[in-house]
């Protein structure tokens, strides 16, 4: 038995070392850690269990039979963030590259099996130089096998893909279709072709970082949601993510304690500026509103005319979809629609309400929108809050203009409940440009046109630069003093704890792609 233990003991030793110490030595050089320090950073003090340590790969070509590590470049298995099951697979890239083999795959695949099985989040933690070369089209196969269960799995579970080094070739697929992709700035990047293919067949120079570094994707592409400073930054982003979700699909996030106290916000009545066309940030809005430090910003540099993210509200976690008027005045153009879209989508596939500030003057025009498909965008997060059951709750904190009214969460299209501030103005269009279309017979034979062209915008501003045509309707079921917002929201969010919506029995529905 002596012998037999200790014949293990040697084997976990040997797989604990990964492709061995000039690799691991090599791994830190760059500033990265090893497939298993991001396990131990990630999970709680020794809850990780692993599955699948003494896999090997099948290969012979190429004398690889002569050439094997016991876990095959990736450490998979299971273990606990603040006592919650997760799955992880993390992949070494001192074995081969971190190169996707057969087995692997096979690796990964079980795990995910395991996570939708049992209904725990997935979270891939990605360092690899792709499908394994020596093994051809197994690998590619094995590719396709993970893409076909992360589908499986959307909706079901939540995945995170942290990107922790190269992510090239199709491997970039899976972590697309998974929830959310978190970089490491410097030292991971994503792309489909690297720069020697790109200068190629475009004759474009340009470095991997430029192409597809963590900057890049989350300003250019929106390919990721973060990107973060260093390997324990993203670590932090993936524990502090997931602190708003829950396990599955069919579970609530969690509820954190809360006492009601004093929730007046009286600075909310001095926040607006006095002219409707300055711009604020509404993210001090946001943070007024919701429990103290709990934002956490998603593609907080893409797209920044709208902001999303995760908070807390009396403890309650909570989606928040809000118009940025600091930023191109908050309009809606494609890369907003598209950003709010999945997040919308998001939140309602994993239990968490919504909540939407609102502060649009309409969608941007122009040939560069038109050209780029803002239809079909537009009609994007159009539909991802009308299909949306989870409870959902609108503040109209200034411009509800055109479509965007319609849009952003209206009563119209299935919100529990809009709230509208005095500052409100709820309108087709501005009065400026209201008024010149509509009284432009009087404005142009007027005697004075600019002067009668300001007393029509003063007429339409009067009748509707406010929120009480619309409350008059009950499209806006209660106009707020801004400082009460956040008991409001408390209490609503509260009342609509149990709401349940079914929407028409389908096989799934088919949102303008
Ligand atoms: C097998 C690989 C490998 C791979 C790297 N290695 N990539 N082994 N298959 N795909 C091995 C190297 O041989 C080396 O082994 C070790 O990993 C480290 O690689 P280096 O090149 O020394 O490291 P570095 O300089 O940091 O460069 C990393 C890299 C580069 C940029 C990832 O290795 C690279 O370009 N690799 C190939 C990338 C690629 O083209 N992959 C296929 C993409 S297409 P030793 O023994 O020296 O340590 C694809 C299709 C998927 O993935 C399709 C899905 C639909």
């Amino acid at each position: 038995m002596k012998n037999k233990i200790e014949v293990l003991q040697d084997k976990i030793i040997k797989a604990h070392a990964g492709g061995g110490p000039v690799r691991i030595e090599s791994q830190h050089k760059k500033g990265k850690l090893t497939a298993r320090e991001r396990i131990h950073f990630l999970l709680d003090e020794n809850s990780f269990e692993e599955i699948g340590m003494l896999v090997t790969h099948r290969s012979t070509d190429f004398g690889m039979e002569r050439e094997k590590y016991s876990g095959d470049g990736v450490v998979t298995g299971y273990g606990t963030i603040n006592g919650r099951l997760v799955y992880v697979f993390s992949q070494d890239f001192t074995v081969f590259g971190g190169s996707l083999s057969e087995t692997h795959a096979e690796k990964i695949c079980k795990i995910m099996e395991m996570a939708m099985k049992n209904g725990a989040p997935l979270i891939g933690l990605n360092d690899s130089g792709g499908a394994r070369i020596q093994e051809g089209v197994v690998s590619l196969g094995g590719y396709a096998d993970i893409f076909y269960r992360n589908v499986q799995a959307s909706g079901v579970i939540p995945q995170l893909s942290a990107i922790m080094g190269p992510c090239a070739g199709g491997a970039v697929y899976s972590p697309a279709i998974t929830d959310f992709i978190l970089m490491v700035e410097h030292t991971s990047y994503m792309f489909v072709t690297g720069p020697n293919v790109v200068k190629t067949v475009t004759h474009e120079e340009v470095s991997s970082e430029e192409l597809g570094g963590a900057a890049t994707h989350a300003t250019k592409s929106g390919v990721t949601h973060f990107a973060c400073s260093n390997e324990l930054d993203a670590i932090n982003h993936v524990k502090q993510l997931l602190s708003y979700m829950p396990q599955n699909c069919e579970e609530m996030p969690s509820l954190l304690p809360y006492t009601p106290a004093d929730e007046n916000r009286s600075t909310l009545n001095t926040l607006m500026p006095e002219n409707a066309n300055q711009p604020y940030d509404v993210r001090s809005v946001i943070t007024e509103v919701t429990d103290s430090e709990s934002f956490l910003e998603v593609h907080k540099d893409y797209a920044e005319n709208i902001v999303v993210g995760f908070a807390r509200l009396g403890g309650r976690s909570i989606g928040i979809v809000a118009n940025q008027p600091a930023y191109l005045a908050g309009v809606l153009d494609n890369h907003a629609s598209v950003k709010a879209a999945r997040f919308v989508r998001f939140c309602d596939c994993f239990n968490i309400p919504l909540l939407v500030f609102e502060d649009v003057p309409g969608f941007l025009p122009g040939t560069d929108q038109e050209w780029n498909g803002i239809i079909t965008n537009g009609a994007k997060l159009l539909y991802a809050f009308s299909e949306a059951t989870v409870p959902r709750i609108t503040v109209i904190i200034r411009k509800a203009y055109g479509g965007a009214y319609d849009v952003m969460n209206s009563k119209h299209i299935g919100a529990d409940l809009n709230y509208a501030w005095p500052t409100a103005e709820i309108a087709v269009m501005g009065a400026k440009g209201a008024a010149e279309i509509i009284f432009k017979k009087e404005i142009t034979s007027a005697e004075h046109p600019e002067e009668k062209w300001l007393e029509k915008e003063k007429l339409y501003s009067d009748i509707f630069a406010n929120p009480y045509r619309a409350a008059e309707r009950g499209f806006v079921d209660e106009v707020i003093e801004p400082a009460q917002t956040r008991t409001k929201l408390i209490k609503a969010f509260k009342m609509l704890e149990n709401k349940v919506v079914n929407n028409p029995r389908k096989k799934h529905g088919n949102i303008p792609l």
